[in-house]
């Protein structure tokens, strides 16, 4: 089946709501299986695939980035929206904000990060503008256009977790200009720039990051604000899908 478009849905983003005639796809890739629910909205067929599986059941670490990025590169969609939860960095970017993210710094470990493992050639890709920024542009536009409390870039800083950060760990990290915090985006964002797909990530502030937030943080914490804003984040990519 073909896509226009695909969204990755992260944390608290588990289905495909207000697609029509949606049917599920067990997609094979090399590098494994991937659930992909197909549907239409406005006249486009829009790809789903849940980052984490539909019941949360793969933590950040251990998801295939490469089976899903290469599923939407089968499928034929150019474009892919993607959601991520993130910690904040910075008081003006309050859980709640949606941050249009334009950077990303990786404080990842050991995760599967090229398709260009020697066997299909050696490439150096170039990641100046590492989220697309024709997609970033009409996000902006879009969230502007919808009255959604948001932030035009952000800096992400992906770690290996799944644990959170230390307060020593987030007091870096801001001290480094980085604004937001998570666990989903490397190589996410590298592998589909490998495929030459336009990928965009629109960030949802859940809460502050260890130490600036004022008590420990939970799962439970994360996916309740993700939960309570999620409203936001479906009105945005209908509205990208629609226009
Ligand atoms: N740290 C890392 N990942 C996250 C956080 C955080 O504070 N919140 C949501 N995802």
């Amino acid at each position: 089946m073909q896509a226009d478009i695909a969204i990755i849905g992260g944390t608290g983003v588990y289905d495909p709501e207000l697609l029509i005639d949606t049917k599920e796809e067990l997609l094979n890739t090399k590098y494994g299986c991937v659930n992909v629910i197909h549907g239409s909205y406005a006249n486009k067929k829009v790809a789903f695939i849940a980052r984490h599986g539909k019941e949360h059941h793969t933590p950040p670490h251990k998801v295939n980035y490469r089976a899903n990025i290469e599923a939407i590169h089968k499928i034929n969609a150019k474009k892919i929206l993607a959601t991520a939860a993130v910690g904040s960095l910075r008081l003006d970017y309050r859980p709640g904000d949606f941050v249009i993210l334009d950077q990303f710094v990786d404080f990842t470990k050991r995760r599967n990060y090229t398709f260009f493992d020697g066997d299909d050639g050696v490439a150096h890709i170039d990641l100046t503008n590492p989220y697309c920024p024709k997609l970033r542009d009409r996000l902006i536009q879009a969230s502007q256009q919808l009255n959604l409390n948001f932030h035009k870039r952000g800096t992400y800083i992906c770690t290996e977790g799944p644990r959170f950060e230390t307060p020593a760990e987030i007091s870096l990290y801001a001290n480094w200009n980085c604004d937001v915090v998570g666990m989903t985006n490397v190589p996410e964002v590298i592998l589909a720039r490998e495929k030459e797909l336009c990928y965009a990530t629109v960030a949802m502030v859940t809460n502050y990051g260890a130490g600036i937030s004022q008590h420990p943080l939970t799962h439970k914490e994360v996916s309740e604000v993700m939960a309570n804003n999620i409203k936001g984040i479906r009105e945005l990519f209908f509205y990208m899908i629609e226009n």
